[in-house]
């Protein structure tokens, strides 16, 4: 009796030394293995993130995205006006004359909507419309995609980063990656907000910034970008001509005169102003603010209550001229050259 019990406690210390070293075992090779699968991706993962970055430059720069290869996107979307182009409406291929003034691509990256109908709600799906927009470069996606598929030097780097021929979500894909890179917060304010240091501001700019709170101005232009990505109607016309703002893709009479409300980091860079490129200076910009005396439909209340006096309206420029960083233009420099 004894040696069988002392036999099968043996036995008992076999089975579970077994079931032990058989745990062991795998519990190694799900370690090793997952360390090797990851770690030969990282870094080509990585070099790859940043060679999609650089195709998408490439393209950003390309005239080749157009009908007659004579416009880019950098030709709206200009570095040194802060990826804006001076103009109150953008021009396309023949000079044809679009309906809207170009924004800022700078901070792109935290947008949850695009273009002042605020409808749109990914960069990949934004690349599409300009590139088709027959005031803009008015070409069909299909014969874009024949075009750059039989340029070999996009067509092999769409092979490498991709694994693939250069099709359409190559090139949005790839505009999307570089433009996600256009970050511009180093101003003068970001420092302030940084360091809680009041003394980097003067009398006036402090006095600005808080007008900006105090006239709801932070309420739809929202830190960090100065925007809330929402469309409002602010009033600027009792009459809305051939663009109706939101209604246009919503065709809600609420959404009537409603644009999206822009950024305002490097303002000071980005004139004129508004999404019909009316206004030429910041002063004009906020009297139109608060200057909706007929209150059109759909006028929001924060607009309809702002009262300014001539002081705080030189004070908000003076704060708002605080939100300039130009640190990407020096950036960006080497694609200036290229251009
Ligand atoms: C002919 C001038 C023109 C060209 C070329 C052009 N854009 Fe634009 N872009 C504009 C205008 C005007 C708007 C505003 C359109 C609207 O709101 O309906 C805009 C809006 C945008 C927006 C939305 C920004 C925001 O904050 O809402 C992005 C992103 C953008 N363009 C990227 C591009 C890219 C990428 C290309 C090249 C494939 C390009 N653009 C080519 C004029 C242009
Ligand atoms: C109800 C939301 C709302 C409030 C409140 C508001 N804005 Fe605006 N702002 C907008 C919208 C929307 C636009 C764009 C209108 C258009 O293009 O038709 C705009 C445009 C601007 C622009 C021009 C931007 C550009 O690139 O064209 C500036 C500057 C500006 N606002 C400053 C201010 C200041 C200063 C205040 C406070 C006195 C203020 N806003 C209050 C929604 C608002």
């Amino acid at each position: 009796m004894p040696s069988s019990k002392s036999s099968s406690r043996f036995l008992l210390i076999i089975l579970i030394t077994v079931i032990g070293l058989i745990s062991f075992v795998f519990i190694v090779l799900a370690i090793t293995r997952n360390s090797t699968r990851s770690e030969p991706l990282d870094p080509v993962a990585k070099n790859s993130a940043q060679e999609k970055i650089e195709l998408g430059r490439d393209l950003f720069f390309d005239t080749r995205l157009s009908k007659d290869n004579t416009i880019a996107c950098v030709s709206c979307h200009n570095p040194q006006l802060a990826f804006t182009d001076g103009k109150a409406l953008s021009s396309g291929v023949e000079g044809r004359l679009g309906f809207r003034n170009a924004p800022t691509l700078l901070n792109v990256i935290d947008g949850t909507s695009f273009m002042f109908d605020a409808e749109i709600k990914t960069l990949e799906e934004q690349a599409i419309v300009p590139i088709q927009d027959h005031a803009e470069m008015d070409i069909a996606m299909g014969d874009l995609i024949r075009k750059l598929r039989s340029i070999p030097d996009y067509n092999e780097r769409s092979k490498a980063i991709f694994n693939k021929e250069f099709d359409a979500s190559v090139l949005t894909k790839s505009l999307a990656a570089f433009q996600r890179t256009l970050i511009s917060k180093n101003s003068l304010f970001d420092k302030f907000i940084a360091t809680g240091d009041s003394s980097l501001l003067n009398e006036s700019q402090l006095n600005g910034w808080s007008k900006f709170n105090e006239l709801q101005c932070i309420g739809c232009h929202k830190l960090p970008s100065f925007t809330d990505y929402q469309a409002y109607n602010i009033g600027l016309c009792s009459e809305y001509g051939k663009d109706q703002g939101r209604f246009r893709v919503t065709h809600d009479t609420t959404d009537m005169g409603k644009f999206k409300t822009p950024t305002l980091r490097n303002i000071e860079l980005t004139a004129p102003y508004f999404h019909n490129g009316s206004v030429n200076s910041l002063a004009q910009v906020i009297q139109q603010h608060s200057w909706n005396y007929e209150f059109p439909l759909n006028v929001d209340k924060r607009v309809r209550n702002i009262k300014m006096t001539l002081e705080d309206e030189k004070l908000l420029i003076e704060f708002l001229k605080i939100l300039t960083d130009t640190t990407f233009l020096i950036n960006d420099s080497d694609s200036i050259v290229n251009q």
